[in-house]
């Protein structure tokens, strides 16, 4: 879909659509003014009748007899002078459902132009267009039919009175780049396993790579991961005929030579079926989301790139399929990570940890001035924050705590666990350095604990999205989280 940023009124504008918000009490919101008088005349008698409360999310169109707009689609934005951030988002997803249903090509929107509750105008641009434009996203690669694209083909945003024009042309660029990293999170999250292989998550990244001259990707596979004595992640592998690979991609934005990147490490189970310690059928399909950290930061990569950031950043992926097998690695084994630590493997259902730390340990090697790890790593993580929240642990509270803040600003909520070395004790093994679990309970914490034994050279946090990467049920499908928060926390570093 095209987006472009209005100068003139919206009045002035021939279109399928005019999208405008109503207040509770049946007041039609500000942007009105700029409408002709009897478009605004018609508006407000159809208001009147009460068929639009105002309650945020509720539509009602109206075909007005003379305007230069064919339609207009009134939104129900809730009590002026009160609009919280998550309700505008709201509003904007029922305004864009609504349109969908319509065969409209074009739409003005004016509902950036509201006033909310602690955000700008650059805040409510970038979130409308992120939100349009991630909503056009159907999945058919493994149907016989495709879907037919929705009508709507472009959509002018007006901006709110005296809004800085370089900085609104600047969100609504960030909130496409965020869409289109979503929606390439989404794509591969809801690739089957038998299309999905680590293989076939390598070859995406090469894909992308060869299409910005600022990335590059390098490959590794068993062989290479052997030699530099990554047993634990190999270890996760080992029952399986897909072969594992370490997907390393580089974005060079920065014109300092010498500038350290940012690193994101993503968990790319593509099919976690838990190996011999094998996990119970139901819904065992989910687990071909298991890859979904891998998906996030190949979609925060797509997005960095389409940007233009003017930092450094590297993505590894740790790819590999986890399957019981006459060769699969067994309760009871001992490995030895890349780290040189040794790992009793009591449960080969714990893999993501087991392939993020030879990871972890792998990027060292870039000085990295920071650390991510993305993982649908426990299900306590869904016990404890459904399908809203992703767990974020780190031992540096300063990084936390930007990360979480951020995580406010893009509605892409995380939560934080205690990461306390008290923990570490349920780690402890009497035949290697550290066992693969830490038992039944604090299993989010217990996994991040482990990880964190690989992390020590540089500041590091975890993000536990089990239950934010996919919707089971009805909605079945990968959201693209958390590339929100991960595009907005590289849009706000330093080279
Ligand atoms: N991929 C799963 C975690 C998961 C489970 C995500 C359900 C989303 C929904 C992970 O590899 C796993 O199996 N974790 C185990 C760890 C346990 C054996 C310590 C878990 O959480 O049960
Ligand atoms: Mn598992
Ligand atoms: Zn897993």
């Amino acid at each position: 879909m095209k987006y472009t940023l209005l100068n003139s009124s919206t009045a002035a504008k021939a279109t399928d659509c005019l999208v405008i918000g109503v207040w509770t009490k049946g007041k039609l919101t500000a942007p009105v003014g700029s409408l002709d008088e009897a478009l605004a005349g018609e508006l407000r008698r159809v208001v009147a009748t009460g068929d639009i409360s105002g309650k945020i999310g509720d539509t009602l169109y109206v075909h007005p007899s003379s305007s230069k707009a064919k339609r207009v689609l009134l939104v129900g934005c809730g009590d002026e002078s009160a609009l919280e951030a998550r309700s505008y988002r709201k509003a904007v997803n029922a305004a864009i459902k609504a349109l969908f249903k319509t065969n409209a090509k074009d739409a003005v929107m004016t509902l950036a132009e509201l006033p909310i509750k602690d955000r700008d105008g650059a805040w409510a641009l970038s979130m409308l267009v992120q939100e349009c434009e991630s909503s056009t996203y159907q999945y058919d690669q493994t149907k016989s039919k495709k879907k037919p694209a929705y009508a709507l083909k472009s959509v002018a945003c007006s901006a709110p009175k005296g809004a800085n024009r370089a900085s609104m042309n600047e969100a609504l660029k960030a909130g496409l780049a965020i869409a289109n990293g979503m929606n390439t999170a989404k794509e591969l999250g809801n690739l089957p396993g038998n299309v999905c292989t680590p293989t076939y998550l390598a070859s995406t990244a090469t894909k992308l790579a060869a299409k910005h001259k600022t990335l590059t990707t390098k490959i590794l596979n068993e062989k290479q991961m052997k030699k530099l004595g990554m047993g634990s992640l190999l270890s996760v592998s080992a029952g399986s005929k897909e072969e594992a690979k370490l997907i390393v991609i580089e974005y060079k934005g920065s014109s300092k030579t010498t500038s350290k990147p940012y690193v994101l490490v993503g968990k790319g189970i593509t099919f976690d079926t838990g190996g011999i310690s094998l996990k119970p059928g139901g819904a065992m399909d989910e687990m071909k989301f298991d890859m979904c950290g891998a998906a996030s930061v190949l979609g925060t990569m797509t997005a960095v790139a389409q940007m233009g950031l003017q930092i450094n950043v590297v993505a590894v992926i740790a790819a590999a399929e986890n399957m019981p097998s006459s060769t699969a690695t067994k309760p009871g084994d001992v490995v030895t990570s890349m780290s040189g630590q040794t790992i009793e493997i009591l449960n080969t259902d714990a893999e993501g940890r087991l392939v993020l730390c030879d990871a972890l340990t792998y990027v060292e090697r870039f000085k990295p001035k920071t650390v991510i790890d993305i993982a649908t790593l426990t299900g306590a993580a869904v016990a404890t924050f459904g399908d809203q929240t992703s767990a974020l642990l780190s031992p540096n509270q300063a990084f936390a705590d930007e990360l979480l803040g951020i995580s406010q600003d893009t509605l892409d909520l995380a939560w934080q666990l205690p990461l306390w070395d008290e923990y570490q004790s349920l780690l402890e093994s009497n035949f290697a350095d550290i066992a693969n679990i830490g038992g039944p309970r604090a299993g989010t914490i217990t996994a991040a604990c482990f990880l964190q034994r690989f992390t020590k050279k540089y500041t590091w946090a975890h993000l536990d999205i089990a239950g934010t990467a996919w919707l089971s049920g009805a909605q079945k499908g990968a959201t693209g989280r958390p590339v929100p928060l991960l595009v907005e926390y590289l849009r706000r570093q330093k080279a």
